[in-house]
């Protein structure tokens, strides 16, 4: 039996998984655009099934006054055939409307936090997008599922319930009208406004209990770091506590709603039936059709108690909807444009961005945060050089919090600028599908940090992922880099690689991080590679390899390396100071010479004032 349901459940269910996109720029409503035609099916359908089931009392009550057998049976066939039109249609559509709906939402809620740009938002709390995401989804569920499941038929109820009693008696009818919709309108208009005010508070501890949630299960090991796991308990115990009187608040107001509901309820009976015995006295209709009336009435209006819970799902999870949406608003202007297409970014399909020459421009280039003062203002420059020269290798200094790694997000095209505009060869960066990317551009940014997955899995991260690349390659490379040994006892390229890095040390990360961008600069060849402190974390040895490595690459690829460390640029062409640029509001590259002359910061670094790390 429980394998035919099951069979029959997947049946039904077969075309499910599938998305339909959502824009979060537009009204939410559009969710339901895709899903119109069915949605339309399933009204249609209850819309008959819904009016069929409330006169059940008053079509048997009928059949049992004529005391006719056959005449039971033959107004009893559509009930059945209702029951199984519905297995085959209208489950399966719901089923269809709720989880599309629901998955889509899903997908495009987490995909939508891969395009927002992950550094202009670097100060957002990922504990709360989780939680909204979540929490949204079960929203988009439950708004489906009570607009189409419960309140819709329960319109339907009422809507026959009256028509018939009218049918049967105009004072009766107008009475029921009257003293059920005032119920029905005072539920509605209590049960919105309190819902819609708790729900808002409610969704607020939620976030804050998200959030230490999340900062706990990720940090952890910096908590007991600093012996803080008492501090952060007590922390975790007061938003819990917050979010549970939030709760306790939501439900005890709904169960003293309720509770005023069944007393106005109790008196609207009491009001109709008295009437139904004064009219069957006065011989208006017999006893048992007075009777099926009264069952009527009963089986629909006792749905009015729950009219509540239906208005108040509703509007919290419309209220969910629209936290979440005004959420994604917040993020405000898109910096970081993913899974636009094409024709959306304003790329040229077949541009290559290939020439001769390997060029770098900025245009008026002004580079900023969110709120902060802007750490480039108003650069232009040209940086051009013939592929053919055989060393490519340009250096970048500068003290710590001066904006080196701004500029190296800027121009691997992480962080659009507030004004001006990128070129690299030619090409905006910033409209650029990513398969033009690979080509121009390899980055390794400043923090290290490895993807929960094996070995195999960090190294080829990016490239291709039907990309044939032999077992003894991988293994040499990490043998170059010294990292070989580490995983050679365990299950070599399988080695599973923790989450966040712990299991494997910052310097360890970094060579990861390092071999991976060498394969990614291997494999697409791109014009320019751009690496952040690639040796902050090393030491002489690993420094040594990995700096030449670096020299290979910057043989085919304009290579711009940002270094603390005089050594890592030993064989660079050129070294720009970034102390300069605002002053020179040109990004100008120095010889060694030059650069001596005009940079103090080179001249401490050389006398080893500064010392490296710093
Ligand atoms: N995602 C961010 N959001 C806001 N401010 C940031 C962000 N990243 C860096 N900053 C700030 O921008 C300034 C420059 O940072 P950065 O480019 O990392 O400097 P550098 O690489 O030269 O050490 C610093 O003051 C830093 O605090
Ligand atoms: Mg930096």
């Amino acid at each position: 039996m429980l394998t035919l349901f099951h069979k029959w459940a997947s049946w039904a269910t077969k075309n499910n998984a599938k998305h339909f996109p959502m824009d979060f720029k537009k009204s939410f409503w559009e969710v339901y655009r895709d899903h119109v035609g069915k949605i339309i099916i399933v009204c249609l359908s209850m819309t008959v099934f819904q009016s069929l089931d409330s006169l059940f009392p008053v079509i048997l009550g009928w059949a049992i006054e004529r005391q006719n057998i056959g005449l039971l049976c033959l107004i009893m066939t559509p009930y059945f055939l209702e029951e199984v039109f519905s297995w085959f249609v209208t489950r399966p559509f719901f089923t269809r409307i709720y989880s599309q709906v629901v998955g889509s939402f899903r997908f495009s809620a987490y995909s939508y936090f891969l395009s927002v740009d992950p550094i202009f938002h670097a100060r957002r709390a990922s504990g709360i997008t989780i939680g909204k995401v979540r929490r949204t989804s079960d929203a988009f569920f439950y708004f489906t599922k009570t607009a189409l499941d419960d309140f819709y038929p329960f319109m339907v109820v009422m809507i026959t319930t009256l028509i018939t009693v009218f049918y049967s008696s105009r004072l009766l009818g107008f009475v029921v009208l009257s003293i059920f919709s005032t119920l029905g309108l005072m539920v509605l208009l209590i049960t919105t406004r309190v819902t819609f005010l708790l729900e808002q508070a409610y969704n607020k501890e939620d976030d804050r209990l998200n959030k230490v949630g999340v900062e706990i299960v990720t940090r952890a090991p910096f908590m007991r770091t600093v012996f803080a796991s008492d501090f952060i308990q007590a922390k975790l115990s007061r938003r819990s506590l917050g979010l549970m009187s939030a709760e306790g608040t939501f439900f005890m107001s709904h169960r003293l709603m309720r509770g005023v509901l069944v007393f106005f309820y109790l008196v609207c009976i009491l009001v109709v039936s008295g009437l139904l015995i004064y009219l069957s006295r006065k011989g208006a209709f017999s006893v048992v059709y007075a009777l099926s009336l009264l069952m009527l009435i009963l089986r629909s209006t006792k749905v009015i108690l729950r009219l509540d819970g239906y208005v108040a799902a509703i509007t919290s999870a419309y209220r969910k909807i629209v936290d979440f949406y005004a959420y994604v608003d917040s993020y405000g202007r898109q910096t970081f444009p993913v899974f636009l297409t094409d024709a959306q970014l304003g790329v040229e399909a077949n541009a290559t961005c290939t020439s001769d020459d390997i060029s770098i421009v900025l245009d008026h280039v002004t580079l900023a945060y969110l709120d902060g003062e802007p750490l480039l203002k108003d650069i232009s420059t040209r940086i051009s050089i013939a592929r053919s020269k055989s060393n490519k290798l340009f250096g970048i200094i500068g003290p710590s919090g001066i904006g080196k790694t701004t500029l190296l997000s800027a121009l691997g095209g992480q962080l659009k600028p507030v004004s001006g505009y990128i070129l690299i060869n030619g090409c905006d960066v910033y409209a650029l599908n990513d398969a033009q990317k690979q080509r121009l551009v390899a980055l390794q940014g400043q923090t290290s940090t490895n993807l929960l997955g094996s070995l195999r899995y960090n190294l080829l991260f990016g490239l291709p992922y039907d990309l044939e690349v032999t077992d003894n390659y991988l293994i040499e490379l990490l043998q170059l880099v010294g990292l070989w040994h580490l995983f050679e006892s365990e299950k070599g390229l399988n080695t599973f690689v923790g989450e966040g890095g712990t299991t494997l040390s910052g310097g360890q990360r970094q060579r990861l991080n390092f071999v991976n961008l060498y394969l990614r600069a291997r494999h697409f060849r791109p014009s320019i590679i751009l690496i952040d402190e690639p040796t902050s974390s090393l030491d002489e040895v690993s420094e040594q390899r990995i700096t030449q490595m670096i020299s290979e690459l910057a043989q085919d690829s304009l290579t711009l390396v940002i270094a603390h460390r005089i050594k890592t640029l030993a064989g660079a062409n050129k070294i720009m100071d970034f102390c300069l640029v605002n002053e020179e509001k040109e990004l100008l590259f120095y010889v060694r010479d030059d650069l001596f002359k005009r940079s103090q910061h080179f001249r401490q670094l050389m006398d080893g004032v500064i010392t490296p790390g710093e």
